[in-house]
């Protein structure tokens, strides 16, 4: 269950690396028992957020609390914190047992009570059958539940998971997930875990927190993290949207492509630029006449239970997913219900994302370097016509 008070807050957290700022102003709260994600790319400030709660690392600025006391300068050990890492770090000459007794041995507790501990422990990851084994002899995931059981045997208030379950293959990765789940509702601990894989972020989370560049983009539920995103980012970075350029005519009026389409978002001013996210299961495929935009299609892939097509519509290529097949260069009309229209205020990632032209910044970084160079050879060419008259 998920308390009312928070168990972790972040206030203004700023960390630097040789002068570059990795965290930059970031506030977080953390309700206790809430299984909070933190989502976002390589290298955009996750781990390091992660040190900063565990004790780590001091920030630049900022102040981080712990059940409303400031924890600043608490050493990591005296933090009712502890860690789960991808490399699981288990001692490779004990057995299960042993691993998980360690710290509790280390502590001078009593013979008989680590017993009781150390086995309830393996109970709540089902692994009590595996007390004698060897680490070596046991698969991924069951030294994965080891690793977990060692981490929550001395009764942590906040377990930290930083992406545990990237090394494992997809299906038991899938169990895994469920797994954490149970373990964290059955216990009530507060889980932070992180990812960079966005459906994972949303099928596990009470809460997500979207980071990029280390700063916080969005933090919410994972249904209003997809249907409301606030930003560019935030809207392709989660799921596949459409993001089109808009001007708020009103109230609950919207215009894109030249067209005034009906929405469900109000408060902006009048003639404001907007982003407007669709997303492509919200597009309807009807024939040209019916459709409150036109275009034409100029790919499609069988997805096995939907058809992905790119739809371009005045230059800008649309993804529509559909059950019924068209085929490439068929005229088709778009019809976009109120409801499938989510408007966000411009922000530093407009134009950046949400046309499906090509999937990746890879392709896009690729074209802009063809086109470049087919600049200098122009320019070559014009040097050389030049030199010869
Ligand atoms: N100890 C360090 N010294 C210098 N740079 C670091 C250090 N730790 C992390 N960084 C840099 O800080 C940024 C964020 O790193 P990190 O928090 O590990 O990101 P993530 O976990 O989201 O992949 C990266 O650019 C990384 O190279
Ligand atoms: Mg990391």
């Amino acid at each position: 269950m998920v308390k009312e008070q928070n168990i972790i807050e972040l206030h203004n957290i700023t960390v630097s690396f040789d002068g570059e700022t990795v965290l930059d102003d970031l506030d977080l709260s953390i309700k206790d028992g809430e299984f909070v994600t933190f989502l976002g790319a390589s290298g955009c400030g996750k781990t390091t957020t992660l040190r900063v709660i565990a004790g780590f690392i001091s920030p630049d600025h900022g102040d981080v609390f712990f059940d409303g006391a400031r924890i600043n300068d608490l050493p990591p050990h005296k933090r009712q914190v502890n860690t789960i890492f991808q490399r699981y770090a288990l001692f490779p000459h004990l057995n299960v047992f042993d691993n998980v007794a360690f710290g509790l041995k280390v502590a001078g507790m009593k013979k008989d009570q680590i017993k009781e501990k150390v086995e309830e422990m393996l109970e709540l990851v089902n692994m009590r059958a595996f007390a004698q084994r060897k680490i070596h002899n046991l698969s991924g995931g069951q030294q994965q539940r080891v690793a977990i059981a060692r981490a929550l045997v001395n009764n942590p208030r906040v377990l930290l998971l930083d992406e545990p379950l990237a090394a494992l293959d997809y299906k038991l990765r899938k169990d895994m997930q469920n797994e954490l789940k149970r373990i964290q509702r059955q216990t009530g601990i507060t889980f932070i875990f992180v990812t960079h894989d966005q459906e994972e972020a949303l099928s596990m989370s009470d809460t997500v927190v979207v980071m990029n560049e280390g700063k916080i983009q969005q933090i919410g539920s994972p249904t209003k993290i997809y249907n409301e995103p606030e930003n560019a980012f935030v809207a392709d970075f989660i799921g596949e949207s459409n993001i089109i350029d808009g001007v708020m005519l009103d109230d609950f009026k919207v215009r894109l492509d030249g067209r005034a389409f009906k929405c469900l978002d109000k408060g902006f001013a009048v003639n404001e630029p907007v982003d407007v996210v669709i997303r492509p299961e919200d597009v309807d495929i009807v024939s040209p006449e019916k459709g409150e935009l036109t275009g034409e299609v100029s790919s499609i892939t069988f997805k096995g239970d939907y058809y992905e097509m790119i739809v371009d519509v005045c230059g800008f290529k649309w993804m529509v997913q559909a059950t019924d097949e068209q085929l490439v260069g068929a005229k088709v009309g778009l019809v976009i219900e109120p409801d499938a229209i989510h408007i966000m205020k411009k922000s530093k990632y407009s134009g950046m994302f949400g046309d499906y032209s090509t999937f990746s910044t890879e392709m896009d970084e690729m074209e802009e370097e063809a086109r470049l160079e087919e600049e200098r050879l122009e320019e070559e060419a014009a040097q050389e016509e030049k030199g010869d008259e």
